[in-house]
């Protein structure tokens, strides 16, 4: 069956690769970009470990295409550290015990990113509820919110108060 070439910008750097027409996102940023830290968890859409950003949308990687981030600017948790740094949630979910085994960590952290970038004033109920696409099978939910509450703090801070 023919591949089709896909040109897309990932964590800010241009990538091309070939992929085949059924192929998701995940397989392709997994299989073909050797970017691993994005999980599957359940391939249907319910459990958010596959979250990535799509022109800035969070989307579950398993329910995309490959084909369709041609052209597309997609993220993944490879690009939320920077020149060495953990990004602030990164950071936090470390001060608060935010994992236990890591799996759903990635997906957790994107959907975080989304969240805190979209909510000014992130309370513990609209934090669950903004989580409430990705599951974490360790349970550890408290200290997740607890993280993501903190970074939210942190990231909405004027820069003089930091
Ligand atoms: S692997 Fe995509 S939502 Fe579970
Ligand atoms: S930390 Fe294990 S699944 Fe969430």
């Amino acid at each position: 069956m023919a591949k089709h070439h896909v040109t897309a910008t990932v964590n800010g750097d241009a990538v091309e690769f070939l992929c085949e027409t059924q192929e998701t996102l995940l397989d392709c940023l997994r299989d073909q970009l050797g970017l691993t830290g994005t999980k599957e968890g359940c391939s249907t859409g319910d459990c958010g470990a596959c979250s990535v950003t799509v022109d800035g949308r969070l989307v579950c990687s398993c329910l995309m295409l490959g084909v369709e981030a041609n052209g597309k600017s997609v993220a993944t948790i490879e690009g939320m550290a920077r020149d060495g740094e953990l990004h602030p949630i990164q950071q936090a979910f470390h001060e608060h015990h935010g994992l236990q085994c890591g799996y759903c960590t990635p997906g957790m952290i994107m959907a975080a990113a989304s969240l805190i970038a979209e909510n000014s004033d992130l309370t513990e109920e609209s934090v669950r509820m903004g989580l409430e696409g990705n599951l974490c099978r360790c349970t550890g939910y408290q200290n997740i919110v607890k993280a993501i509450l903190a970074a939210a703090e942190e990231m909405h801070a004027p820069a003089s108060s930091r």
